[in-house]
């Protein structure tokens, strides 16, 4: 059986994979952060899912005596900001919380800690279509200078790069996304009526039950795979049978 450490679990994708890790009979540790007003609320609904709690308070020492201390097998990575969220922590604390330091620098923290840890998990990140490290757009700049670090890290990996991720079952703090996905849905539905049904598959909207049952499928496929799945790729795989 696997253990599955998940990172972002609080998030809306982050609680389908924790779901559905459970679900496929992984052992699933849900890392909650140390400070969140929720996590009493986020132990007893990732219990009653079959998950555990992890609060381990964001420090490279910390993040790399849990990793040292649980051994998993795969590492979610499954965080992010917003431009207005970040704006708000920024006024609220007082310390930089945007892009840099939360989308990249969190998830890089994990990362260094599974490397002190000495261990090989397959590291599932979900980064996003069109990330690259030379991008101007800052958000898609860190996603791609993530994807190269863990590329170059000789790790097996999967990099998950769906475009929009949204549904009926999602709150709306990304508002902006979800309002872009059901325009760009409706198109690409005309289209797909029209014969162009790949290029909806490519570019429509994943639910949070479609993204994570194919994720969790394709990390569970091939435990040392080096792998970057685009949403076609991620759509065929949640519904394929599990591994
Ligand atoms: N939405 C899209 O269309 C889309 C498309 C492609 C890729 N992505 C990327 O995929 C990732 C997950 O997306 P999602 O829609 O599932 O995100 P989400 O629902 O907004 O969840 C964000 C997660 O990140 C955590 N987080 C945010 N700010 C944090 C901070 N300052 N410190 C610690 N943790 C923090 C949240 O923890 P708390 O609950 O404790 O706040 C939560 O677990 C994001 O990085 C996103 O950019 C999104």
């Amino acid at each position: 059986m696997s253990t599955a450490f998940v990172v972002g679990a609080t998030g809306y994708t982050g609680r389908h994979v924790t779901e559905r890790l459970a679900r496929e009979g992984a052992a699933v540790v849900a890392h909650v952060r140390a400070d969140s007003s929720a996590l009493g609320a986020w132990t007893s609904r990732f219990a009653a899912a079959g998950a555990s709690t992890n609060a381990t308070p964001w420090t490279d020492d910390d993040m790399a005596r849990t990793m040292a201390r649980l051994r998993p097998d795969l590492v979610f990575l499954l965080l992010g900001t917003t431009r207005a969220r970040a704006a708000r922590d920024e006024r609220a604390t007082g310390t930089a919380a945007g892009y840099e330091a939360i989308d990249y620098g969190l998830t890089a923290l994990v990362l260094r800690a599974i490397r002190s840890a000495g261990i090989r998990p397959r590291v599932v990140y979900l980064s996003c279509t069109g990330a690259r490290a030379d991008s101007s757009n800052p958000y898609l700049m860190v996603r791609g200078r993530f994807e190269q670090e863990l590329q170059a890290s000789g790790l097996p990996y999967l990099i998950a790069r769906p475009v929009f991720i949204s549904g009926s079952d999602r709150d709306e703090r990304r508002i902006a996304e979800r309002a872009a996905s059901v325009v760009v849905d409706a198109l690409l539905q005309g289209a797909a009526v029209l014969g162009a049904r790949a290029l909806r598959d490519r570019w429509a909207t994943l639910s949070g039950v479609t993204l994570a049952a194919g994720m969790v499928h394709l990390a569970l496929d091939a435990p040392d795979g080096r792998v970057v799945a685009d949403a076609a790729a991620i759509r065929r795989a949640a519904i394929a049978p599990a591994p």
